[in-house]
């Protein structure tokens, strides 16, 4: 799919995308890597699934435009030390695609704890908002720097049972990205989300049973789970100065039709 894209969209452009190891993420820096970025691939907390998902047959002018980091986004202070890695490369970025988190797991509203809370809090919220933060200079010196988050079809149908810590984040998420949006217009950046249906990744190999996940698709309307490579485009359309310009303090459903307004 990255071949059908315009090869120069993203050319001269330094992009930032988080968890881009495998899935969505992997999917999306790929996608930029065809548009002819620069991508600072921030794979995950290791680099254990970048050969099988995001370096695949890569050619080697795009291996060359990629540079990979590591870390894990729960740990106190993660944001700002990614930040400065990504710096410490150059202190200019064009784009932020925020993408890493996940539900790290089940757990019914009713056994929350606080321990639980701040694991997937300090994920799914904290080290975005921390990272963001970090690189707002950067993303102003670019000009029409644009940040792409990464919310959820949870975040406005409230997702299965165990997800209230995530759905909830990913709720925050959908409204910090208007927020956001409206304060850093001034400094020509433009804010936005995409919100993925039920995407077949690594997520839902581990959190929903193939039985379940038969009986969404089953329901949704274009018949079929999402893959990765359908949400690449979204995240390129929200990025592009040259595509949505006029373009701030959206979120994108992509989700064949499981939930419409
Ligand atoms: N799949 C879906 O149906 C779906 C639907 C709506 C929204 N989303 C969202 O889309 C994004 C990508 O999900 P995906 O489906 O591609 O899932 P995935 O295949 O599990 O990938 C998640 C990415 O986030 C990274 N990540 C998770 N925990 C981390 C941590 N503690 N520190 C640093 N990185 C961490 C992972 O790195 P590791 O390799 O270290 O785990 C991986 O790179 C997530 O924000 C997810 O919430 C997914």
């Amino acid at each position: 799919m990255t071949n059908g894209f315009a090869p120069d969209l993203f050319a001269d452009k330094r992009v930032v995308v988080t968890g881009a190891g495998r899935g969505i993420g992997a999917a999306v820096a790929r996608a930029f890597l065809a548009c002819g970025a620069t991508v600072v691939a921030h794979a995950g907390r290791t680099d254990e699934y970048v050969s099988r998902d995001l370096t695949p047959g890569l050619a080697s002018d795009r291996t060359a435009r990629l540079t990979i980091l590591t870390g894990d986004l729960a740990r106190p202070g993660s944001g700002q030390k990614l930040a400065a890695d990504i710096l410490s490369g150059g202190e200019r970025v064009d784009v932020l695609v925020n993408n890493a988190g996940t539900m790290v797991g089940r757990i019914m509203a009713a056994d929350v704890t606080d321990e639980e809370y701040s694991r997937v809090l300090d994920l799914d919220i904290r080290s975005v908002v921390a990272l963001t933060t970090a690189l707002l200079p950067a993303l102003k010196v670019a000009k029409d720097g644009a940040i792409v988050n990464t919310s959820s079809i949870s975040a406005r149908a409230g997702g299965s049972a165990g997800s209230s810590l995530y759905s909830g984040a990913k709720g925050f998420l959908s409204s910090w990205t208007r927020s956001l949006a409206r304060e850093v217009a001034p400094d020509g950046i433009r804010v936005n989300a995409v919100s993925p249906g039920t995407i077949m990744t690594d997520f839902h190999r581990r959190y929903s049973s193939e039985e379940k996940l038969r009986a969404t698709a089953e329901a949704i309307p274009l018949k079929r789970l999402g893959t990765a490579e359908d949400c690449a485009g979204a995240y390129l359309f929200l990025a592009s100065n040259a595509l949505a310009a006029y373009v701030t303090g959206q979120v994108i459903e992509v989700n064949g039709g499981q939930l419409m307004p």
